[in-house]
């Protein structure tokens, strides 16, 4: 299956079991200039797929340097930036040689980072290993790392020059990461699709698992047409994100996970829509039991007067305003601009 994003540049996005095998000839024609190429990825998922990507680029004929990081967010920082840019020097990157970032949305961020900012921008190729970077973050161009003062808060936009989808590398991630992309793909249902959400409802999305990346990757890559900066409809790609976020920053990043994070922000915000009469009614009740099914948390362990003060943090804030993105139902969204200091009146049904 095979879906074109029309960005600047445009690119595609291939899912087919095995493609990892094709990277070397996919990149020979879409970059004939390239020489070499830097593979980074993580001390997970190195062992596990290295090799053969390694020898699908080596027999398209290019030289490729394997750039490891530990696994996991506390390493998406600028000091492993330095140390990308350091295996880009060695391995002497040019303009028109390329990066290739393997793994979850760690690596894909941080390497799109790197690519954007190494010599004013190189090409990069996405081949996202975590149902999260499969269905979200290796398609629309968001690339960054964090600060101690908080995530994602330095960044830039560099769409990747072609995006590599195996549905097979998802039969060694850990059961906790796939349910943590579970968060995103139920997030695409409710605010798009109502006959996908109902599917996810009917039938277990493993018996169905490229059908359901091809679904998520194109609603992502519909909404990232229209708004690749980020200016506007691009929005309602955070639902659930206002009081996930939240309760990410009041765990201090160390409890619940982004993914099961967002899965509860969905339902409080389905019932904040429901208690203002902008949801159908019962929308909260059915998040809530597809949640469960894959086996995601649907209540908050935290207060909602205790999540509040975070949600000052959204990036969906601007000025005295904070934007909200709401279920008119199942498959239909819109967004909210309301000053912040009617938040917590809104927020009386959830207390
Ligand atoms: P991750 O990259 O840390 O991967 C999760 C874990 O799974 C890691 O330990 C990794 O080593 C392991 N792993 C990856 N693939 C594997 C495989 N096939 N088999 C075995 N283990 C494997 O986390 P993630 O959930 O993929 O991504 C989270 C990051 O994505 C966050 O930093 C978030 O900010 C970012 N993100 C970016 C966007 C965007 O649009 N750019 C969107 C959503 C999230
Ligand atoms: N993951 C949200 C976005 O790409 O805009």
């Amino acid at each position: 299956m095979k879906l074109t994003v029309h960005t600047n540049p445009a690119y595609e996005i291939l899912i087919e079991d095995g493609c990892l095998q094709q990277i070397g000839r996919q990149a020979k024609v879409l970059l004939p200039k390239a020489k070499r190429t830097v593979l980074v990825t993580d001390s997970h998922v190195g062992p596990l797929y290295v090799q053969s990507v390694k020898e699908a680029l080596e027999a398209a004929g290019f030289t490729v340097f394997v750039q490891a990081f530990p696994a996991g967010e506390q390493s998406k920082n600028l000091q492993t930036i330095s140390s990308f840019y350091r295996a880009f020097a060695q391995a002497g990157l040019t303009r028109t040689d390329f990066a290739v970032a393997l793994g979850g949305g760690v690596c894909g961020d941080m390497t799109g980072f790197a690519a954007a900012t190494w010599l004013r921008g190189i090409p990069f190729i996405q081949v996202p290993t975590t149902l999260l970077a499969q269905v979200d973050s290796s398609v629309g161009g968001k690339t960054g790392v964090d600060l101690p003062e908080g995530k994602n808060l330095v960044g830039a936009f560099h769409q990747p020059a072609l995006v590599l989808i195996d549905p097979q590398t998802l039969a060694t991630l850990p059961e906790t990461f796939f349910a943590d992309g579970m968060g995103e793909v139920i997030k695409y249902g409710c605010i798009r699709d109502k006959a996908f959400f109902d599917h996810l409802c009917r039938e277990d999305c493993r018996r169905w698992l490229p059908e359901v990346l091809f679904t998520c990757a194109d609603i992502k890559r519909q909404v990232v047409e229209k708004d690749e900066r980020d200016t506007g409809e691009r929005a309602i790609l955070n639902f659930g994100h206002t009081f996930g976020h939240a309760l990410e920053r009041v765990q201090h990043y160390s409890g619940l996970t982004h993914g099961k994070a967002v899965g509860i922000g969905m339902v409080l915000m389905a019932q904040l829509g429901e208690a203002s009469g902008i949801t159908a009614p019962g929308t909260a009740t059915q998040i809530q039991s597809l949640l469960e099914q894959y086996g995601l948390p649907s209540s908050s362990p935290v207060r909602i007067d205790d999540l509040l003060p975070a949600t000052a943090y959204d990036k969906k804030n601007s000025g005295s305003s904070i934007q909200l993105v709401l279920l008119k139902t199942i498959g239909e969204c819109l967004t909210r601009d309301i000053p912040r200091t009617e938040l917590s009146a809104l927020c009386e049904a959830l207390r």
